[in-house]
């Protein structure tokens, strides 16, 4: 064992989103998301639970924040609810919605916590829905106003801006699978929509800089390394597939790489696009989604092996990646090491101005013992070896600046509800009493440390 020291000025935080926490979904003029449709729809959440109440956030913030800072966090990433300020997604603006995360901001930098704000976490107001949603291209428009009101509002104190949480989610989830809100099952729409969503991070970054005097301005993506399960030459196609519908197509078009063409010529011989060419990309928005930004942030949970389903697997050996064997309650295989080579591997291909990991944490079930206590030793050993795995990142020389574990406290997992707890904290959601678990001690001596004995 020994200790290891993070790079000077390396940022500690956790994140949540305001859909996961915050409740009160009626109050102050709040106007519907698509998230709340989509509760309401039966079969829709695992739970068949919503967010109406959640961890009652948005009345319990004042001693949520104190509980932050007893953890010692030097940052907390939340997200603005879009219905909180805009009722109807564009024009009037509620000051009640706004007041809200002013005090927010107001009582994280009175204990000394840097305020992170994502504009976009899922919460899609739902008229803006009603009328298109992100494939129709107004939505895009909407979101810059809307980045506009918010960072006129917070913009002289909050100096950490997340246009976007994970386009691929927004998109692929919301538009393809359908697993997530609005629950549509259409190529063309996901396609659609992700362009909108990566043109809006673009178009939005100069505003919010206009708005937010030396601002630090990125977007937030989920990436998902892959591995092929074999030495193959269909497996390695595979990868070759999966890594460009889940990363580049992402990651391409904000450091101006324009869209993967292996990708789009992938997506036309699969009937999902109806020709090698992407009709809805007007001149000049490769130009704008590629807007200089000064961070690029990833949410690392887990990697994905893959075996090309185009041959049997018995003709498709020897294979030579294995799981670990350790596996998450969302059935997400542990795997630190391919952090590390992720963030390798993106600072060697796009060379952001600085990396941060947004997200990383884990879903396990455990609960108080009869003492009160939460020992979460499969968290806290996450934790740990994620942590680690940064550590390996920055003495290879990627500039990783920070790291927010999700997430603060148990929330409301989206299709999953309540099931699935990724808390520091575990929430009693009857009580709403909040018990920091192990993991939230050894994250705190992680903190106060500086650092990690591993
Ligand atoms: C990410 C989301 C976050 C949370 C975690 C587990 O995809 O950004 O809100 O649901 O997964």
């Amino acid at each position: 064992m020994s200790f290891r020291r993070f790079p000077e000025g390396f940022l500690f935080g956790a994140a949540t989103s305001s859909f996961q926490i915050e409740g009160a979904t009626e109050a102050d003029g709040r106007g519907a998301s698509i998230w709340d449709t989509f509760c309401a729809e039966p079969g829709r959440i695992h739970d068949a639970t919503d967010g109406r109440r959640a961890c009652e956030h948005y009345v319990r913030m004042p001693e949520d924040v104190a509980m932050m800072a007893d953890l010692g966090l030097r940052a907390y990433r939340f997200s603005v609810a879009w219905p909180r300020i805009l009722p109807e997604g564009r024009g009037r603006v509620e000051p009640r919605g706004l007041a809200f995360y002013d005090r927010l901001v107001d009582r994280l930098l009175e204990r000394k916590i840097e305020p992170w704000v994502t504009l976009y976490h899922w919460d899609l107001p739902e008229v803006l829905s009603q009328a298109g949603g992100w494939p129709a291209r107004e939505t895009g428009d909407a979101f810059v106003e809307y980045a506009a009101v918010v960072a006129a509002r917070l913009g002289d104190r909050v100096k950490h801006w997340i246009t976007h949480n994970e386009p691929w989610c927004i998109s692929m989830l919301g538009y393809m699978t359908g697993e997530q809100a609005p629950g549509h099952k259409n190529w063309g729409e996901a396609l659609r929509a992700a362009h909108h969503v990566m043109l809006s991070h673009g178009q939005a970054v100069p505003v919010i800089r206009a708005h937010s005097a030396g601002a630090k301005v990125g977007i937030v993506v989920n990436l998902c390394p892959a591995e092929p399960a074999s030495p193959s030459a269909a497996d390695a196609d595979a990868t070759r597939a999966f890594d460009g519908f889940f990363n580049r197509w992402f990651l391409d078009p904000v450091y101006g790489k324009g869209y993967p063409r292996d990708v789009i010529e992938d997506y036309a011989r699969l009937g999902r696009i109806p020709a090698a060419e992407l009709d809805f990309v007007r001149p000049g928005d490769l130009e704008a989604m590629a807007a200089p930004t000064d961070f690029l942030g990833i949410n690392y949970y887990s990697r994905a092996v893959i075996r090309s389903d185009s041959v049997p697997e018995s003709e498709n050996a020897p294979r030579t990646v294995f799981a670990t064997g350790e596996r998450t309650d969302m059935d997400w295989e542990v795997a630190p090491q391919a952090l590390t080579a992720l963030l390798k591997r993106v600072q060697r291909d796009y060379a952001p101005a600085a990396l941060y990991i947004t997200e990383n944490g884990c879903a396990y079930a455990t609960a108080p013992d009869a003492d009160g206590h939460v020992r979460d030793v499969e968290r806290t050993r996450y934790f740990e070896t994620h942590l680690a795995a940064c550590l390996d990142a920055t003495d290879a020389g990627v500039p990783l600046q920070g790291y927010f574990a999700w997430s603060l406290m148990d929330n409301f997992e989206w299709a999953w509800g309540y099931e699935k707890r990724f808390g520091l904290v575990w929430v009693d959601y009857e009580t709403q009493v909040r018990i920091p678990k192990d993991s939230a001690h050894l994250y705190s001596r992680v903190i106060a440390a500086h650092g990690l004995e591993s």
